[in-house]
């Protein structure tokens, strides 16, 4: 676990940071927020890009979260190999940003913190979150981000003791 604030952090990672990654972003916090443990969890998103940098989420994205009562408040950023020691988890959207986050990864130490986001959905009917920047999959994207963020809250709770 990461020393700062003694927070369990968490950093979803896709490829541009501005549509998949803020999304699953967005829905933990309101999970843990939900779950009273907002105070217990540090959750941030990142890009394997950085083409984005700087950015608000996806306006598509925004605004499908949105519809279920979820605010996206990131700014894009490029994932740094840093981020391997700064967080606990790291938590990719699909095979290809894991691939890309792997190469990054020094250490098993860093391999070890890496997961695809919808191994936590014991129901997912794929490995990854569909990219929906040139489609219009936003709605479908979110309902996977609750589905694989709720798994993954479960997975944590469990593994660290937090009280339900
Ligand atoms: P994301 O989606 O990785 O879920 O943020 C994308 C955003 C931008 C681009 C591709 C995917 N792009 O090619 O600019």
């Amino acid at each position: 676990m990461t020393a700062s604030n003694d927070r369990i952090s968490v950093c979803f990672v896709c490829l541009g940071n501005i549509c998949r990654s803020p999304t699953a972003e967005g829905v933990m916090k309101q999970l843990v927020e939900e779950a009273g443990l907002a105070q217990r969890f540090f959750i941030d998103s990142a890009g394997t890009a950085a083409y984005h940098s700087g950015q608000p989420a996806d306006a598509r994205s925004g605004q499908a979260a949105l519809r279920r009562g979820v605010q996206l408040t990131s700014r894009a950023r490029h994932f740094a190999a840093s981020d391997f020691d700064a967080f606990d988890y790291v938590v990719a959207m699909d095979r290809k940003n894991f691939a890309d986050l792997s190469r990054l990864a020094a250490h098993e130490r860093h391999r070890d913190k890496l997961s695809l986001l919808r191994s936590f959905d014991a129901l997912a009917s794929g490995l990854d979150v569909p990219d929906p920047y040139y489609g219009d999959n936003f709605d479908e994207v979110f309902d996977i981000c609750l589905a694989g963020c709720t798994g993954l809250l479960t997975h944590v709770v469990t593994r660290h003791g937090l009280p339900r």
